[in-house]
């Protein structure tokens, strides 16, 4: 499927004005855009799991995981973590600044075989940011889909990001939502302990997809449990970051093994990841 934008030249990014900026934790912000261009507003379309390269002019390029759903249209969000040059540029951003945007890239969740299934989605952290659009994806197609899971975990109730939206989650008849911190604080009431200690709390049936995204310490002992369940290797699915530089397959700075992430994933399943040294 091909969703981008027809384009002579694929590294001139379109140009994109800041409408809201939501900070979320001490280090995470949500950014809605809109792109300057009436007809793009319409046209740009995205798998949830891909990403876009975002220029902040003067300064650099970086890739983000889109965070809103394709369901909802006219805009994209992206919820960024301050890290360095680029990131510390955004979140200086003003409502109204023009940021470049190009893609989206990358191949996304595989949304046709997700359709009839149950879904277990298992986030840590800013893990939660590309899990979240195929989330409220899934929120707004719900018949299409089985049971809906979701376990997310921080390490303390700080780094709780969409806080408004895991309630609306929580509150839905037809979503089991569970969420824990490593470590509680005195005002926090509810689960404490890794996310895999959500796993005793609910039978999940081995007929499942795991959509898993979060920090690479987590992937290991998720990916154990699901083993466990019975939840086949090529039914696990996660979400890789590299550096990356073009995000078109040109550069090869996000290569691992035979497969360049920004064009084979980042979404990869853990059968492929098993094939790749050094993946996560
Ligand atoms: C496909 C993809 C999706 C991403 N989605 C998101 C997202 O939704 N939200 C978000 O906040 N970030 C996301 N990132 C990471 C984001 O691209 C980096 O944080 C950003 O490039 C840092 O740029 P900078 O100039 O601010 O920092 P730099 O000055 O380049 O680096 C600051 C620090 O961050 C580290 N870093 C930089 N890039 C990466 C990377 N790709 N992976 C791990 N560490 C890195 C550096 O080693 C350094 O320690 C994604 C990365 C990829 C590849
Ligand atoms: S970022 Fe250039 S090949 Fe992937």
């Amino acid at each position: 499927m091909q969703l981008q934008v027809k384009k002579e030249n694929v590294y001139v990014p379109d140009l994109a004005r800041l409408v809201s900026k939501r900070k979320m934790s001490g280090t995470e912000t949500l950014f809605e855009f809109e792109f300057v261009e009436d007809r793009l507003r319409d046209l740009f379309d995205y798998r949830p799991g891909q990403f876009v390269q975002l220029s902040m002019f003067g300064i650099g390029e970086a890739p983000f995981s889109i965070s809103s759903t394709p369901t909802r249209k006219g805009f994209i969000e992206l919820g960024i973590r301050r890290t360095g040059s680029v990131t510390n540029a955004i979140h200086n951003l003003k409502l109204g600044d023009i940021v470049g945007i190009r893609g989206p890239y990358g191949n996304g969740f595989p949304l046709e075989a997700l359709k009839g299934r149950n879904l277990l989605f298992v986030a840590g952290g800013i893990g939660l940011v590309p899990l979240r659009s195929l989330i409220n994806y899934v929120v707004d197609r719900r018949s299409q889909f089985g049971d809906v899971t979701i376990f997310y975990g921080t390490r303390n109730p700080s780094e709780i990001i969409f806080k408004d939206e895991l309630a609306s989650w929580d509150a839905l008849d037809d979503v089991d939502f569970l969420m824990t911190v490593d470590k509680g604080d005195k005002d926090w009431k509810g689960n404490v302990g890794v996310v895999t200690t959500l796993f005793n709390k609910r039978e999940i049936d081995p007929n499942t997809v795991a959509l898993v995204c979060g920090p690479p310490v987590m992937y290991k002992f998720v990916v154990d449990e699901l083993l466990k369940i019975g939840i086949g290797r090529d039914e696990i699915l996660v979400s890789l970051e590299r550096r990356m530089k073009c995000g078109v397959g040109k550069c090869a700075h996000c290569q691992i093994g035979h497969k360049l992430t920004c064009m084979d994933g980042p979404v990869f399943s853990i059968f492929e990841v098993e094939q790749l040294q050094e993946a996560i």
